[in-house]
């Protein structure tokens, strides 16, 4: 198969790990008779220093016309005091609108080879740590109508949170899938005691519930659910909840499995159109130095083959070579362990490519 992918390396850390990920695509290529072909777009703090912005409309364009996108990270220090509307984050927020990237998956694994790295006792996470988040993506506050304004001599700021029934009903129906297709155990997370948002979610899912029997559903509040994530995580299987909820949660439960840098994710669309980036940031205290851990960006590359490109035997292959090459004991230096091999960046990735 031809597929075209646009790439958006992005600030810091991006370029050295997705060069990673590139890496393993043209392994992956080759093997399977695959060919894949990148288009290279700036994004971030890298284009705003180029362009003034955050991304242009040809890069834009481009990521439209992609059959996929993959991303490293953006933003950075440098850019910490841009205006609001060119910050580096901006352009990530405009693309996943304007593709139409309403679910977010973010899996969340302990990977056994590392389970001495959760931060977590053994008792609790003996079961292991397998969660699949799905986050809404393009409405709620991140997208609502914002304003900054005096009102008696005083700043007063605004975000409102919408969400219609329809953005509720299409994010639900992914979670319900997805639940079908795992343990069939699916948790709603909201605040419906306080928010009206929160009530309508909570009907939108009760109804979706009805079509979904076979999948046992459950509603319960944030604060609960980020309580539960730490006191018993192994209940939950999938969980679906609005955009902020999502972007809070998910970064609290990546942390189960101590390594932040090990965790993919996947911004689907209602096309085979998505975009594939791991979930941590851009790290600019390493940048450049060739330590970061590629793996998240790898296993980025692998959902892409796996949601949008529906290759599942190469997408398992990636998988199975990333657990390969931590069952012998090779780290980067953020998931370093007594008695295992230290490598860097590159090494790393060349190491995946040498078990597909
Ligand atoms: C994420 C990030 C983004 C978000 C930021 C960079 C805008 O934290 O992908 O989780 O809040 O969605
Ligand atoms: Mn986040």
């Amino acid at each position: 198969m031809k597929k075209k992918i646009t790439v958006l390396s992005g600030d810091g850390i991006g370029p050295e790990i997705v060069n990673e990920a590139i890496k393993v695509l043209n392994r992956i290529a080759v093997k399977y008779g695959h060919e894949f072909e990148y288009t290279y777009v700036d994004i971030g703090g890298c284009s705003i220093d180029k362009y003034g912005a955050p991304i242009t409309e040809e890069g834009m364009k481009k990521c439209k016309e992609a059959d996929s996108v993959l991303l490293g990270a953006v933003g950075g220090p440098k850019w910490d005091s841009c205006p609001a509307n060119i910050r580096p984050e901006k352009a990530l927020l405009a693309v996943r609108k304007e593709l139409g990237l309403f679910a977010n998956l973010r899996p969340t694994k302990l990977f056994s080879q590392l389970s001495s790295a959760s931060p977590l006792k053994e008792s609790v996470i003996s079961n292991g740590i397998d969660l699949m988040i799905v986050r809404e993506l393009t409405g709620g506050v991140y997208f609502g109508k914002k304003e900054l304004k005096e009102v008696n001599g005083e700043e007063v700021a605004t975000d409102i949170m919408p969400y219609s029934v329809h953005e509720i009903e299409r994010i639900g129906r992914v979670a319900f899938e997805s639940a079908m297709k795992r343990n069939k155990k699916l948790a709603s997370v909201d605040k419906a005691n306080v928010l009206e948002t929160s009530r309508l979610w909570r009907k939108t899912m009760h109804r979706l519930a009805e079509e979904y029997p076979q999948v046992q559903y459950s509603d319960i509040l944030v604060d609960n659910a980020a309580m539960q994530l730490i006191k018993n995580p192994t209940q939950f299987d999938v969980l679906v909840t609005e955009n902020m909820f999502g972007d809070i949660l998910s970064d609290e439960a990546s942390m189960l499995t101590g390594s932040i840098g090990m965790m993919p994710s996947a911004s689907l669309s209602d096309t085979t159109l998505g975009m594939y980036e791991p979930i941590h940031g851009s790290a600019p205290d390493i940048a450049g130095m060739n330590i970061a851990n590629p793996i998240g960006t790898v296993m980025s590359a692998a959902m892409m083959l796996r949601y949008s490109f529906d290759m599942k035997d190469e997408a398992d292959d990636i998988e199975n070579a990333v657990n390969k090459v931590l069952d012998k004991g090779y780290r980067t230096g953020d998931i370093m362990q007594e008695g295992c091999i230290k490598k860097s960046t590159s090494e790393m990735g060349d190491l995946i490519v040498s078990e597909i």
